[in-house]
């Protein structure tokens, strides 16, 4: 399929604009809409002056700013969601705006959507399974959150629970819905401030020469995925008519990650032994503080990608060692 007309929310973030690059590169109109609250115009330089793209700061929430970008892309035919807040300190520091913004902003963009009749993608998290006691997470499993006087960390995860559950809904209703669940992707373009996320912020230590923060020894699991791998994730989720074997892919919930488990120290070992190894930078590696890191902070997040696999044929095969060297050597470039 080529020539679609596209709305992007979250355009200008960090997976938002590369699935907005690679739109273009295949042929359809592409709008990225932004409020730039975390997300940068810069991180779409590669698009400017090409005629099939647009940028439109707004918020999502805005109906009638969501109605005149679709006016400036003249109709739309599939909106992907990824506008949200994201970034674990933000979930502690003003859950109010993660739910007003994650919950509000996913329920204006599914009105869009029916009033368009387009097809709809849905950025999910593993988060939205909360606790996530069991492992690999899989559709079925229990969505387990803590009580929340305890702490807010679930500000965001249950969002995300509730816009599945609002996508679903809709999906029922007729509209056809799908939902990707990244895990941890990484990249050229990925924060590395105090707000998230890991890989860039270790990258971030080391050019910066700060103490590196490892929180609670850095045994906690995790699962880095590539960003060119979840791009292609997206693209399939939402391109593709139908499932492999001709199933609609409708209400369809999948997970997109790498499934090799890490731990946080590894990636951490992983990465210093790359710098080190690079002449052009030499030995100077940061001092590491162990620092207690956030409430809620789950022990593993490791995907099961067999829908994926099975409905789109998708999976990651980017390693670790090979995105780290890809990023260390364009943050160096
Ligand atoms: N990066 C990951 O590993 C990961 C993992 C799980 C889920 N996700 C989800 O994928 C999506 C994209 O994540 P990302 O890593 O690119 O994050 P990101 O923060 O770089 O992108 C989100 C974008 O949404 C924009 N935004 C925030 N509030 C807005 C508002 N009110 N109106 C309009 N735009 C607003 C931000 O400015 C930002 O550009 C998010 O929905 C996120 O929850 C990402």
């Amino acid at each position: 399929m080529s020539g679609l007309k596209i709305l992007v929310t979250g355009g200008a973030g960090f997976i938002g604009s590369s699935l907005c690059e690679r739109l273009i590169s295949q042929g359809h109109s592409v709008l990225a809409y932004d409020s730039l609250f975390r997300g940068n115009k810069s991180n779409l330089s590669a698009l400017a002056g090409n005629q099939r793209f647009q940028f439109m700061q707004g918020d999502v929430r805005d109906v009638e700013r969501l109605d005149e970008a679709i006016e400036c892309l003249d109709g739309v035919d599939l909106i992907y969601h990824l506008a949200a807040v994201n970034g674990t300190k933000w979930f502690h520091d003003a859950a109010h705006s993660v739910i007003d913004v994650n919950i509000n902003g996913t329920l204006r963009t599914l009105e869009l959507a029916m009033a368009h009749d387009a097809r709809y993608v849905l950025a999910s998290s593993p988060e939205a399974f909360g606790e996530a006691l069991q492992q690999p997470i899989q559709n079925g499993n229990e969505m387990t959150f803590t009580d929340p006087s305890m702490h807010q960390r679930h500000s965001y995860g249950a969002s995300k629970y509730l816009d599945e559950i609002a996508c679903q809904h809709a999906a029922r209703e007729g509209l056809d819905v799908r939902i990707v669940r990244p895990f941890n992707a990484y990249g050229p373009r990925l924060l590395g401030d105090e707000y998230g996320q890991v890989v860039a912020m270790f990258f971030q230590a080391i050019l910066s020469r700060e103490p590196l923060q490892l929180h609670n020894g850095g045994q906690q699991t995790r699962s880095f995925t590539w960003i060119e791998d979840i791009v292609d994730g997206f693209m399939l989720t939402g391109l593709q008519e139908k499932g492999l074997q001709g199933e609609s892919l409708s209400g369809c919930a999948l997970n997109i990650g790498s499934t090799e488990e890490v731990t946080i120290q590894h990636l951490q070992e992983r990465i210093f032994s790359l710098v080190s190894h690079d002449e052009t930078w030499g030995k100077d590696l940061p001092q590491i503080e162990d620092s207690q890191g956030y409430h809620g902070d789950a022990l593993r997040r490791l995907p099961d990608c067999s829908q994926a696999i099975t409905l789109l044929g998708w999976s990651a095969p980017t390693s670790l060692e090979q995105g780290l060297h890809l990023m260390w050597s364009s943050l160096r470039s």
